[in-house]
C-alpha cells in the first residue's frame, strides 16, 4: 500500500462554467490520480491545492526559528514553523509525490516556490556540513518517486525545442526535488495552450496517453 501526495499549484480551478478557463495541469493531476487509484485501490492520497490555499512566505523570524535547535525554540518559533512541519511530514510520509504546475513567467508559480521554501529545512530535508568541502549540503530523505505534470501556453520547452533555454520550470523543480528524497523523476506536460488550436488539443491528448502509460509502468 503506497501513500501518494498530490500537490496542485495553478491558481485556476477545475469547475468553471466555461471549460477553457479550467486548469489543464490540475486536470492532468486528476487524470493521473484516477488512473492510479483504479489500479491500486488500497493506496491513499493526501491532497493540497496551493493555488487556492497558498503557503505563507518565509520571513526573517522563520529563518531564525528554523536554525534554532528544536529543544531551544520558544512557543512563537514553534508556531512559525508549524506550516513547514506539516508540509514536511506530508512529504516524509509519501512514496509518490505528484506535483502539477503551470508555467508562469517561464518558471514555477510563486505558491509552489513558497511551498519549496517552507519545505527545505536544515536537519529535516537536508544536512549541512562543511567537512564535505565545496558541496556541504546533502538530502536526508530518499526512495521517493516524483511525477511532474505541467502545462504551458507557448511551446518548444523540451529537449532540443526552440524555447528549451527559457524553461525554468521543470529543470528548477527537478533540481529541488532531490532534497525531497526523490530518486525517480518523471515529467509529462502539454504545450500550446495560448494558441488554442489543433496543436494544443493534440498536445493535451498526448499528455493523457503518456500519463496512462506511466501509471501502467510505475503504478
Ligand atoms: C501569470 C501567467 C504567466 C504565464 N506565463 C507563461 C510563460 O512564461 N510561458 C508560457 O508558455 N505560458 C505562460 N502562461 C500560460 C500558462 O502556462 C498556461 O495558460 C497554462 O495552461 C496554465 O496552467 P493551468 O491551465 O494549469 O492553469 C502564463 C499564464 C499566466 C496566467
Amino acid at each position: 500500500m503506497k501513500k501518494i501526495l498530490h500537490i496542485d499549484s495553478s491558481v485556476r480551478r477545475t469547475d468553471n462554467s466555461t471549460a477553457s478557463y479550467n486548469s489543464i495541469s490540475k486536470e492532468f493531476g486528476r487524470y493521473f490520480i484516477a488512473s492510479w487509484m483504479n489500479k491500486n485501490h488500497q493506496d491513499t492520497v493526501t491532497y493540497r491545492d496551493l493555488g487556492l490555499n497558498p503557503p505563507e512566505f518565509i520571513s526573517q523570524e522563520w529563518i531564525a526559528a528554523a536554525f534554532t535547535p528544536e529543544r531551544q525554540r520558544g512557543k512563537e518559533q514553534t508556531l512559525i514553523l508549524a506550516q513547514s512541519d506539516l508540509y514536511f511530514e506530508e512529504v516524509a510520509q509519501a512514496d509518490v509525490i505528484v506535483i502539477t504546475a503551470p508555467m508562469y513567467n517561464y518558471g514555477m508559480p510563486a505558491v509552489l516556490k513558497a511551498w519549496f521554501d517552507q519545505m527545505m529545512r536544515v536537519g529535516k530535508t537536508f544536512t549541512f556540513d562543511l567537512a564535505r568541502g565545496d558541496f556541504p549540503i546533502e538530502p536526508v530523505l530518499s526512495g521517493k518517486t516524483l511525477v511532474l505534470l505541467t502545462s504551458s501556453g507557448e511551446f518548444g520547452f523540451g529537449a532540443g525545442g526552440v524555447r528549451e533555454h527559457m524553461n525554468h520550470l521543470s529543470p528548477h523543480i527537478k533540481e529541488l526535488t532531490k532534497y525531497l528524497g526523490v530518486d525517480q523523476f518523471y515529467e509529462i506536460g502539454s504545450e500550446y495552450q495560448e494558441f488554442a488550436d489543433d496543436r494544443h488539443a493534440a498536445s493535451v491528448e498526448k499528455a493523457k496517453r503518456n500519463i496512462e502509460s506511466l501509471v501502467k509502468q510505475i503504478g
